[in-house]
């Protein structure tokens, strides 16, 4: 599996320390509201639960599923494969996401929760990939700007593999050239 990586882009260790400096900035944002935290499945699994960990304050969670993926391609498109359980009107959400691409899934996404009366939307991703935005959405806490390459690990898979590297890595060409 390791031999598939081309580079490790962010190691557990810098990983862990953003994720300390994002939740601080969480913390202080939210400690005194309670605020419903939806991690995007699969990819942002592994970031939500190291998070939420540090997250000091009153929360609740629920999970989404969107897919717009094939492969390394985006097709553009954006399902919603699982919805909520949890009703969001006049709610404070916090999306979790493992990287904003194109950003047609967190556009997507955010104008959902506020079709349906959220009280705010804020974005949160691991990672951001500026350099292929097709849509105009930012994150609001984002925990690293990354270069035009496709990445693996940390809960970010190539068809549905790579995902328990503990670590951010670039895949190596030769794995989806053919
Ligand atoms: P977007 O809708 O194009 O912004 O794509 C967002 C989704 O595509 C993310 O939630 C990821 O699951 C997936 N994705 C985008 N870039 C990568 C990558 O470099 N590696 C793995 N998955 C990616
Ligand atoms: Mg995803």
């Amino acid at each position: 599996m390791n031999n598939d990586i081309e580079a490790v882009l962010y190691s557990q260790e810098q990983i862990d320390r953003r994720l300390d400096e994002l939740a601080a900035a969480l913390t202080n944002k939210y400690h005194n509201q309670n605020p419903l935290v939806v991690s995007v499945l699969t990819g942002a699994m592994i970031f939500t639960s190291d998070m939420l960990k540090r997250l000091n304050f009153r929360l609740n969670v629920d999970l989404v599923d969107v897919s717009s993926y094939d492969g390394a391609n985006s097709t553009g498109q954006v399902k919603l494969l699982q919805d909520l359980k949890s009703n969001v009107a006049g709610r404070d959400v916090i999306i979790m996401e493992d990287i904003i691409d194109t950003g047609r899934t967190l556009k997507y996404l955010v104008q959902l929760l506020k079709d349906r009366g959220a009280k705010s939307v804020a974005v949160c991703a691991l990672l951001d990939k500026p350099a292929r935005r097709e849509v105009d959405i930012e994150g609001d806490y984002v925990g690293f700007t990354t270069p035009n390459e496709f990445l693996v690990g940390y809960g970010l898979d190539y068809n549905n593999l790579y995902r328990n590297l503990p670590y951010v890595g670039i895949l190596k060409q030769a794995v989806y050239a053919n």
